[in-house]
């Protein structure tokens, strides 16, 4: 299994880091077999599975039974839980108990905390008592109230040069990767060359040291509207729906099941309950 080692040297090799999200066993199953380097327990699962319109309502318990799930689906990648909204900012006692559940419970080898400001301090605690910290900048969605929108961040010279501070200082607290989220593409290359950790970029263009999609997204999954910066390889919904139609019907018309569905009795038994 690959380790927070590992990306740090990725990153010097110049190689790629590709990182997507699971949310359970089988997606996080096919994930591994497609040869991806970290799995992310996104709390994006609070809109892509349970059906939320933000990640505001995710609880710490839902990031656990999912990151539970991913684990025995894919024993040998290393996996990053998001600590969802509000799990964080209280006392240390609190952030600290709900990192050790994420990783004692839910099996994450890293957590994944939003945003700067007091933040960092928790980023460089975590670190401290021995808690690998994936940092998140830029569009921060469980700051969507305080931002007014999914809007691309640091786009105009003050925010940028403020955004660049900050991947300064989650380096400097200790984080052993930063996500940056809807960030213009220069903007995104300028930090991946300031700091010595891994960016991994969403709507951050190709200059980031990795990047990483939301699965559903990826596979065309239940999503019907998705973001400019969302590649669609397939859409699997498409599949899903014509073998539901599909099945529907048949049960309809009688043509499922079929007689290599159906189990029968030997003739001697069904004379014995006819008898
Ligand atoms: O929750 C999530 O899926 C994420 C990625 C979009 C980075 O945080
Ligand atoms: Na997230």
């Amino acid at each position: 299994m690959k380790t927070t080692a590992s990306f740090k040297e990725m990153k010097q090799n110049n190689e790629k880091i590709a990182m997507m999200t699971a949310y359970d066993a089988p997606s996080a199953k096919l994930v591994e077999e497609a040869g991806i380097d970290v799995i992310l327990v996104g709390d994006s699962l609070g809109m892509v599975v349970l059906g939320y319109d933000s990640t505001i309502p995710v609880t710490i318990n839902d990031m656990i039974l999912h990151s539970k799930a991913v684990k025995r689906g894919a024993k040998n990648t290393f996996i990053v839980t998001d600590m969802p909204f509000l799990t964080y900012h209280s006392s240390l006692e609190v952030t600290i108990d709900n990192a050790r559940r994420l990783m004692q419970d839910g099996g994450a080898n890293a957590v994944k905390l939003e945003g700067n400001g007091t933040v960092i301090e928790k980023i460089e605690k975590l670190t401290n008592a021995g808690v690998p910290v994936v940092a998140h900048l830029g569009l921060t969605p469980q700051s969507v109230g305080v931002l007014g929108g999914y809007r691309v961040q640091g786009k105009d010279a003050k925010a940028a040069k403020q955004l660049l501070e900050d991947a300064k200082k989650v380096e400097l607290a200790g984080a052993c990767m930063l996500v940056l989220e809807c960030v213009p593409k220069q903007l995104a290359r300028l930090i991946s060359e300031e700091i010595s950790i891994p960016t991994i970029g969403i709507g951050a263009g190709k200059e980031t040291d990795g990047q990483v999609l939301v699965y559903h997204d990826l596979i065309g999954y239940g999503s019907e509207r998705v973001p400019k910066f969302v590649k669609q390889y397939t859409n699997i919904s498409e599949s899903i729906c014509h073998a539901l139609s599909t099945y529907v019907t048949e049960v309809k018309t009688s043509q499922f099941p079929e007689d290599k569905h159906t189990f029968t009795m030997k003739d001697e038994e069904l004379d014995r309950l006819y008898g």
